[in-house]
Formats: structure tokens, sequence, C-alpha cells
């Protein structure tokens, strides 16, 4: 416990990132390689999640992941037979790019098992996060470092109590792919209370166009709702729908809000969007966005 911090508003420090899922919609890629280690530009995808995460205040990180990811452990550890070949060349640039990962965060990790859903996956976060408010970041979303977001989600909770979920308003036609949110507006214009929530409803019944985006911070209650959450949605045990018990009874753990994104995101989980997000995130780098961008402009004109 941090001194001045009452017992109700403990300072958040651990985040947990599911990353058991099999990516199949990456295959062949993901074969035999976690979908979580695809490059975006220069950087595995997970590693930009962990320093969202690290740039939040959060230097705990729990991945949950499964089979087939050995990869991730791999890549958050010492790689000393690398580390020294670059010393010995004097190649200080890179020796640092490699070093970047493993001294980012205290990583742990946990097993899965049995895939039976995300609220399953956060469940298995139970033991190491114990009775503390904590962050959940799902590796699919790729939020812009450049538009913070989670450390917003952490000052509201830490105002407000209860647990915050992330809401992006998407197209109607959209909302079938994502959980989804009723709200109310607050006196705070990017917070809303969240009073009602449905994983991935049909067009016609979704309540709202608010889509949640995998960020959350949530009250350690979460996990005695998980423990005795059915499976809905798919036969798995969602994250929506335990939330969805938060909201209903204040009482139990508070209130849920949502903080409204405006800012750039990308399903890395997604072909289309995992392409976009590297073209931008290219072409916003100061060593290769130069050159990128004058080939990407030619490229639009002749050839397309
Ligand atoms: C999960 C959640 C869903 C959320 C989405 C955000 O779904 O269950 O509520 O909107 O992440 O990316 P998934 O995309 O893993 O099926």
């Amino acid at each position: 416990m941090v001194t001045g911090m009452t017992e109700s508003h403990p300072k958040i420090t651990k985040a947990v990132i599911p990353a058991a899922g099999l990516g199949t919609r990456f295959l062949p890629a993901t074969k035999a390689t976690p979908k979580e280690m695809l490059p975006v530009v220069d950087k595995p995808a997970i590693q930009y999640v962990v320093e969202e995460a690290v740039a939040a205040g959060l230097n705990d990180v729990l991945m949950v992941t499964g089979r087939n990811k050995r990869p991730l452990e791999d890549h958050f550890d010492r790689n000393y037979e690398l580390e020294s070949a670059l010393e010995k060349k004097g190649d200080e640039s890179r020796l640092a790019r490699v070093r970047e990962s493993s001294d980012l965060a205290t990583m742990h990790y946990v097993r899965q098992g049995d895939p039976r859903g995300l609220g399953h996956a956060v469940l298995c976060a139970a033991p190491h996060v114990g009775r503390e408010p904590f962050a959940v970041l799902l590796g699919d979303d790729l939020i812009d470092p450049r538009d913070p977001l989670l450390s917003r989600m952490v000052d509201v909770q830490e105002q407000r109590g209860g647990s915050v979920i992330a809401l992006m308003e998407v197209a109607p036609e959209q909302i079938h792919l994502y959980g989804c949110a009723a709200v109310e507006a607050t006196d705070d214009g990017d917070v809303v209370k969240v009073t009602d929530l449905v994983e991935k409803p049909e067009r016609a019944d979704a309540p709202s166009n608010y889509a949640i985006i995998g960020r959350y911070v949530l009250d350690p209650h979460i996990f005695d709702v998980l423990r005795t959450t059915e499976p809905g949605r798919g036969g798995e045990i969602q994250l929506t729908d335990a939330l969805q018990q938060l909201a209903a009874d204040e009482k139990v753990a508070g209130p849920v809000h949502g903080v409204v994104f405006q800012g750039r995101r990308y399903d890395t989980g997604d072909r289309g969007d995992y392409l976009r997000a590297i073209v931008r995130l290219a072409c916003e780098r100061e060593d290769l966005g130069p050159d990128f961008k004058a080939w990407l402009r030619s490229y639009v004109t002749e050839e397309m």
C-alpha cells in the first residue's frame, strides 16, 4: 500500500494482458508464431501494449498465455547470446533495442489451460492481482501512443471508484463486433456512466453505438462475479457479462464508467487494420517516415 492512499483507493500498479488466443485470422503466419509477436513496423504488436501499460504507471504485467506462446516470454526476457554478439560488434543502438523489451516491466505469466473465453482468462489473473483494482489490456487493440487512454482511465477510476471501461463510437453496422454499452452523460465531457452492457448484439438490439475497446480498469470484485458467470455468447465466459452485473448493482463494487476515446486505435487482429497500423506508424517514424512517405505518395499516384 502506498502511503497516503486510502484503503478504498489503492494505487493501480498491475496490468493483465490476455494472450492465449489462437490468431486464426492470420494463418498461416500464426501457425507456429503467436499472433502477438507479429511485427508492427519493427516491434511485435504486444510490445506496444506493454509499453502502454508502463506509460500509464503499471509496471507489473501479467500475461495470460497458453500453449505455443513461449516466444512471448522470450521476447520480454534477456537474450545474452544476441546481446554479447552486438556488444562485440559495438552496435550500441541495436543493443539498446534488444534490451528495451526486457527492461520494460516486471513480467509474470500464467497459463489459461482451457480456452473458455475472455472472462475466464481474466479470472486466471485472480491469484496474482489479489484485492486491488487492476487494468486489462487486450492485445488486438493497439492504441496510438500519442493518444493516451489508459492513464485517463486510471485517473477516472481513482476519482470515481468502481470500474472503468474504454468506449468508442462506431458505425451501427460495426456494433455486432463489440461489447456494447448503454450510457448516461456525466459532468465530465469524456466520461459516461454505464447502465447496461451486452456482448456483440445484433444491430437492431444494440442499446447504443458505444463499443467497448480493449482497455478496462476493474474493481477486484469482478473475480467474484466471474466465478459464477455462466458461458454467454459463443459458449464462452464473457467479461462483458460480468461487467453487466457490476453495472446493474452499484452496491456490489461501485459504479461502472466509460471513458469515450476519440484517438487513433487499430485492431491488429484484423488484417486490413493491421496493414493500416503499419503504414500509419511507419509514416510517423523519424528514421523511416520521410523515405517511406515519398515512396507511398508515388505508389498511390502512379500505381493506383
Ligand atoms: C473482446 C470483448 C468485446 C470487446 C472487444 C474489443 O471481443 O469480448 O466486448 O468489444 O474485445 O476488441 P473479441 O474481439 O476478443 O472477440
